[in-house]
């Protein structure tokens, strides 16, 4: 999807890495270690420097022992990360105000001979993010001698008019060229990977329509709860943590038309007119679930209103269903159901392409022998690969017909696949926005929600380790 070559032939050039929120919860599991693996996988070779910024009112030393217990906890030893940290890792805590990063930030490129490209990756809170952009302009940070980039992380707005706030805000201090937002489902190999099975392969495109396919689904279940983020997801819901943005970027993958070229923007003006052809969901389209208390891997559970910082009188949604229809030349009657929950009984990501039934019914007699559509499964996690099913005959007298389907997995064929942060720091560093989301895709993605983000109806109620309230869901096929 990217026209990015492979990580370990491309030069970086080099760098001042800020990290803000640098002592929160996704920085230390995720961004961290997404750094140093792409570091090392270069051989150390680019000349960059990490700046941890956050509140906390920590030294040097204090910062890199935060760093230096992710990277073990990561599965590197601490004599390895103690080594880079002492090289490569500062901090600077935000309480001391702008100037201080500012003064930071000058004396480390000095220091470290960096000729002002930096990169600045807000994973912080929403609520702070508008003081954080105006505070780098106030201090002058957003323009330098070399490149400025913007790095935000999701919830990227709660609707479209906070989302329309942020862009504003971005928008005043940065070009869309400089902004970065983050999907990190698109830096799934799995996802890129629609792009090149869709138009590499005429076989499948050539009936990717509503001539052939009756029906699309779309479904992200896992296994975990809240982990610790009742305070975010009670407010956010499964519509907004993963409908918004994670299950429409997919949709968009599987719907678009081929772009001009596979340059960023080309790909994201198919992608973003997807988006324009959905008309906003209604409340009719709308099924939305919540767990009560039950197993998960054979450990019981607690209930969604019994997790630690839920309210009583919470009706947040942790199961969605919502069809879709997708009302442009290509797609016009083929519905799409965007699917998810939380503690549900296994983590599966899975694209469903159902194709139609033959137009005659040639091997149904007394309605025995009934044909089954051909079913293109896309599971994007785990055990990563497509099944596709097909009629035999099974051999014997008469003609009874069965289902088989034709298997690919990746790990059969590659062994492990990048992690999806690497992907997008490693591209961010290439300035390459292929596999981040544009400011007109995010607003047009919250329009779309539309009634699904204030209903107030109770949930209905499903087991943890289930598949969803009743009949919502059946798990569509053995992975
Ligand atoms: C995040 C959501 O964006 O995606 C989480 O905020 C969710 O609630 C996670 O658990 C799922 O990501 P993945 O890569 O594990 O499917």
């Amino acid at each position: 999807m990217t026209t990015r070559p492979a990580a370990e032939t491309m030069g970086f050039e080099p760098h001042l890495f800020v990290l803000f929120g640098a002592t929160g919860d996704l920085a230390r599991r995720m961004l961290v270690p997404a750094i140093y693996r792409l570091l090392e996988s270069r051989n150390f070779d680019d000349q960059m420097h990490l700046l941890g910024v956050a509140t906390s009112e920590l030294d040097d030393d204090e910062f890199r022992a935060i760093v230096v217990e992710a990277l073990v906890e990561a599965g590197w030893t601490a004599e390895e990360a103690e080594r880079w940290c002492a090289e490569y890792v500062s901090y600077v805590s935000i309480k001391g105000g702008f100037a201080d990063l500012a003064a930071a930030v000058t004396a480390i490129e000095a220091r470290c001979d960096l000729p002002g490209n930096r990169a600045f990756y807000l994973a912080i809170p929403p609520s702070v993010f508008d003081d954080t952009v105006e505070g780098l302009a106030g201090a002058g940070l957003t323009t330098s001698q070399g490149w400025t980039r913007v790095v935000v992380e999701k919830p990227f707005g709660t609707d479209l008019e906070s989302a329309r706030h942020l862009n504003e805000v971005l928008h005043r201090h940065f070009a869309e060229s400089q902004i970065f937002r983050i999907d990190h489902y698109l830096a799934k190999e799995t996802v890129q990977n629609l792009l090149a099975f869709r138009f590499a392969n005429m076989l499948f495109e050539s009936g990717w329509n509503r001539n052939q396919i009756d029906s699309v689904e779309i479904t992200v279940a896992e296994t975990l709860g809240l982990e610790g983020r009742a305070k975010y997801f009670d407010r956010a819901g499964v519509i907004r943590d993963i409908v918004q943005n994670h299950l429409l970027q997919v949709l968009t993958l599987v719907a678009m038309e081929p772009p001009v070229r596979l340059d960023a923007d080309s790909i994201r003006d198919e992608k973003v007119k997807v988006l324009r052809s959905i008309f906003p969901v209604r409340r009719g389209a709308v099924s939305r679930g919540r767990y009560t208390a039950g197993e998960i891997d054979g450990e019981p559970v607690p209930g969604y209103l019994d997790e630690e910082g839920v309210p009583a009188t919470s009706v947040t949604e942790t199961f969605a269903s919502i069809r879709i229809d997708v009302d442009n030349w290509r797609w016009r009657g083929v519905p799409f159901t965007l699917r998810t929950g939380k503690r549900l009984a296994e983590r599966l990501t899975q694209i469903a392409v159902r194709y139609k039934e033959p137009p005659v019914s040639l091997f149904e007699v007394d309605g025995a022998c009934p044909v089954h559509a051909n079913v293109l499964f896309i599971t994007l996690q785990p055990n990563e690969g497509f099944h596709l099913t097909f009629d035999v005959k099974r051999p014997g007298e008469g003609m009874e017909l069965v289902t088989q389907d034709l298997e690919f997995h990746y790990a059969d064929a590659f062994g492990r696949l990048p992690d999806a942060y690497e992907t997008l720091i490693a591209d961010l560093l290439a300035g390459d926005q292929t596999l981040f989301v544009r400011g007109d895709e995010t607003e047009e993605a919250w329009r779309i929600l539309g009634q699904a983000l204030d209903m107030t109806d109770e949930p209905k109620p499903y087991p943890a380790g289930s598949w969803g309230p009743d009949g919502e869901f059946q798990r569509p096929v053995e992975a």
